[in-house]
């Protein structure tokens, strides 16, 4: 059944090829950016799929932004919540200011892009969350205390959720992608990246269009049962 979707950081990375997959499904797609303004504008050149510009981390900005895709496109059925940044630093050099920016886009802009929406899932009777995680929510990972804790908290908002939303047809699941060729991946030095590689047992990065498959899946009618779940697409780098 076609319906309405929402991907906040919709226009690039992984977040792009969520939203071309599930436009492939037939739904229709808004995909959201915080500031690359060119990158989105090409994007929807290339896709047909409208990008809407606002910062996930304001819950006003993020009210404002739904109740303008839900005029264009009309209730939103399918939100995945995808849009994340990364300010590593080790701990002890990590700043106020960079613990504060990913709590704000990463965690905080869960709540953001969900809350909203919530009311009219209920109200319809059905709902199709997804969360993009991480793999270092699971496991940690040097460096990204403040990710690693948003991440981690991810995966807290989607059971609770699954258990406030499963008896009015909401259902909440998270994806752990492990390390994907994603700008964010490819942006870390290439000897960094080797090592990475070193550590995933597929001897590969994931593309997007593999977790763009795991979010087709748990968004689609027939998912409903799935409920509070995580998936793990890593390359059998880390089992939970
Ligand atoms: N890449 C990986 O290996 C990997 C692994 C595990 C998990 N993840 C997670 O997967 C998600 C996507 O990652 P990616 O690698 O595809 O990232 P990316 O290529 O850097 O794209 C990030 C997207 O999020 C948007 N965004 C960033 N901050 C925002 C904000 N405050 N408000 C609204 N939109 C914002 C960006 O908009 P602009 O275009 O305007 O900047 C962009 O569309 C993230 O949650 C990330 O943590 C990624």
């Amino acid at each position: 059944m076609a319906r309405t979707a929402l991907v906040t950081g919709g226009s690039r990375g992984i977040g792009a090829a969520i939203s071309k997959a599930l436009k492939a499904e037939g739904h229709n797609v808004a995909a959201t950016y915080a500031g690359n303004d060119g990158a989105a504008a090409k994007f929807t050149e290339e896709t047909g799929i409208k990008t809407y510009k606002w910062n996930v981390g304001s819950y006003e900005e993020s009210k404002a932004g739904i109740a303008r895709v839900e005029e264009d496109l009309g209730p939103i059925d399918i939100v995945v919540a995808n849009a994340g940044i990364t300010r590593d630093a080790p701990f002890h050099k990590m700043s106020p200011e960079q613990w504060q920016e990913v709590i704000d886009t990463n965690l905080t802009g869960v709540f953001n892009t969900i809350h909203p929406i919530w009311p009219g899932m209920r109200e319809r009777g059905f709902g199709r969350i997804v969360v993009i995680s991480s793999i270092n929510g699971q496991k940690g990972q040097f460096a990204q205390v403040n990710y690693a804790a948003t991440k981690a908290g991810d995966l807290g908002i989607v059971k609770s959720l699954a258990q406030e939303g499963a008896a009015k047809g909401i259902t909440a699941n998270a994806v752990c992608p492990g390390y994907i060729a994603t700008e964010m991946v490819m942006a870390v030095p290439e000897k960094v990246r080797e090592s990475i590689i070193g550590m995933i047992p597929a001897g590969r990065l994931g593309e997007p269009e593999e977790i763009a498959r795991c979010v087709t899946f748990l968004s689609s009618d027939d998912a409903g049962f799935i409920n509070g779940s995580t998936i793990s697409a890593n390359g059998g780098q880390f089992f939970v």
